[in-house]
């Protein structure tokens, strides 16, 4: 007769099955996902039933990009991941790439977290020192400010912000034009100058940095901290539009997808892990899809399925250790780090499991925690490229590139592989994902040579 620990041993593989199951996603899931997008995509465009839509598809004052003909030195700032960054953008005309010059600077929690004015002082504090650094602190430069959060734009160079999402949460900022209180903030200090002329979104300035190089760019995707996209819609289909109508007959709309799911759209797909998560967060039953996806949640998923696992003796012999029980202790790059690694070889994944205190771990063990950091990436890459294909094919073209960045799909050694795979199998039309290297801070930059070109200031 098999003994007690043979029976669990045996058991073991389904049980483990059972556990990542919601996880896994065929092609009617995806299909259906996609259906559910498009229909708060719909909502979100038409005036009557925006208040009500979750995806709330905000109008950016962008409806032209680059024509090759820009030039000049710009600043571009870059506020809404990890770190802020600040550039100085040469654009040269004609050329497919530009020259550029930054730097970063982490911000600390209690300024993330802290009052409205102390972070904007802040950031023209690192906006100082780089002037200073660069010897441009005379110079009075046209200014591209990416500011990664949903906003409500009634210009290219005013947008107030509707809700703070990812660790962020300075206060007195909602409600308030971004633009004023930077400009308030550079004016507080009194010792440099500058024009801001737009405010982007990421993922409008991925769009617009890839689309140098590709005109066919006409949407951009962040998965990194959060997860967003943006594109380029018909006017006539963009009721909520405010500004004036005629040519261009086009205009990009952030959709702020990370929102999706936050009336309960997505109820049926989130499993135990996503609601802790969301039980745990800051803002609490917002950005429902987003934290199914970015990299600010991916290795707390991680995280709390191992625990579920561990509590049903299914790996580390049933023994946790007190980092594995601290939120927040797998990173989300061990993911992409447990996943680079060749089968066969589990070394980097024992160093990790070591780090958090998992010194007992066996191999088996190491293949067990690979199988779960598999199963969460994939199903982000599945949801994103669900997510793209509902653009896709409301876009209706036989040919389209998306400008993607952010730190989830640029080191996840299988994100892009899966998502192109994922695309073909749910789109008939031929998308190239072009991977944007610094593009929002690009971007940004170019938003503002675009609109310096228009108003014949280059
Ligand atoms: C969050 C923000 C969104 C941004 C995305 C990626 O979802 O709300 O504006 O584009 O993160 O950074």
């Amino acid at each position: 007769m098999a003994s007690k620990e043979e029976k669990v041993g045996n058991l073991k593989p389904v049980q483990i099955d059972l556990i990542l199951r919601p996880f896994r996603y065929d092609n009617d899931t995806l299909n259906d996902i996609m259906g559910r997008l498009h229909k708060e995509m719909e909502k979100g465009l038409k005036k009557e039933t925006n208040p009500d839509a979750t995806v709330k598809m905000l109008a950016t004052y962008v409806r032209a990009v680059p024509d090759g003909t820009e030039s000049g030195d710009f600043l571009s700032l870059d506020l809404g991941g990890s770190n802020f960054r600040v550039l100085h953008v040469h654009i040269e005309k004609g050329a497919k790439d530009v020259r550029l010059q930054s730097d970063s600077y982490a911000i600390p929690e209690n300024i993330m977290t802290g009052p409205g004015e102390q972070l904007f002082d802040y950031i023209a504090d690192c906006m100082a020192k780089f002037l200073e650094k660069i010897g441009m602190k005379e110079r009075k430069m046209a200014l591209g400010f990416t500011f990664s959060f949903p906003c409500k734009q009634r210009g290219l160079d005013c947008a107030s912000l509707i809700k703070w999402t990812k660790g962020f949460s300075a206060a007195g900022v909602e409600g308030e034009d971004v633009v004023r209180l930077l400009r308030d903030a550079i004016k507080r200090r009194g010792d440099f100058d500058t024009d801001v002329v737009a405010v982007v979104n990421d993922t409008v300035g991925t769009m617009m940095a890839c689309g140098l190089a590709d005109h066919d760019c006409l949407i951009g995707l962040i998965v990194g901290t959060g997860s967003n996209a943006c594109y380029m819609e018909k006017l006539d289909n963009v009721e909520i539009w405010e500004g004036e109508r005629g040519e261009p007959n086009q205009v990009v709309v952030n959709m702020e997808w990370g929102a999706f799911g936050e009336d309960g759209a997505l109820d049926d797909l989130r499993t135990p892990y996503d609601r802790e998560i969301d039980e745990h967060s800051i803002n609490k039953g917002q950005q429902i899809y987003e934290k199914m996806i970015s990299g600010m949640y991916m290795g707390e998923l991680v995280r709390l399925v191992l625990l579920e696992m561990t509590k049903q003796m299914l790996v580390f012999g049933g023994r946790t250790s007190t980092e594995l029980e601290t939120r927040g202790t797998f990173q989300t790059k061990y993911v992409s780090e447990i996943e680079e690694e060749p089968i066969g070889d589990m070394g980097p994944t024992m160093k990790i499991l070591h780090s958090l205190g998992l010194k007992h771990a066996t191999e088996t063990d190491c293949g067990t925690v690979r199988e779960v950091c598999r199963a969460v990436s994939t199903r982000a890459a599945h949801l994103v490229s669900a997510g793209i294909s509902a653009i896709v094919n409301k876009m209706g073209r036989e040919r389209v590139a998306v400008g993607v960045d952010g730190s989830v799909y640029k080191y996840h050694p299988h994100f892009k592989e899966l998502m192109t795979q994922t695309i073909d199998k749910l789109t008939h039309c031929d998308v190239k994902l072009m991977l944007s290297e610094d593009g929002s801070g690009k971007g940004a930059a170019l938003v503002t040579a675009v609109a310096c070109r228009l108003a014949g200031k280059s």
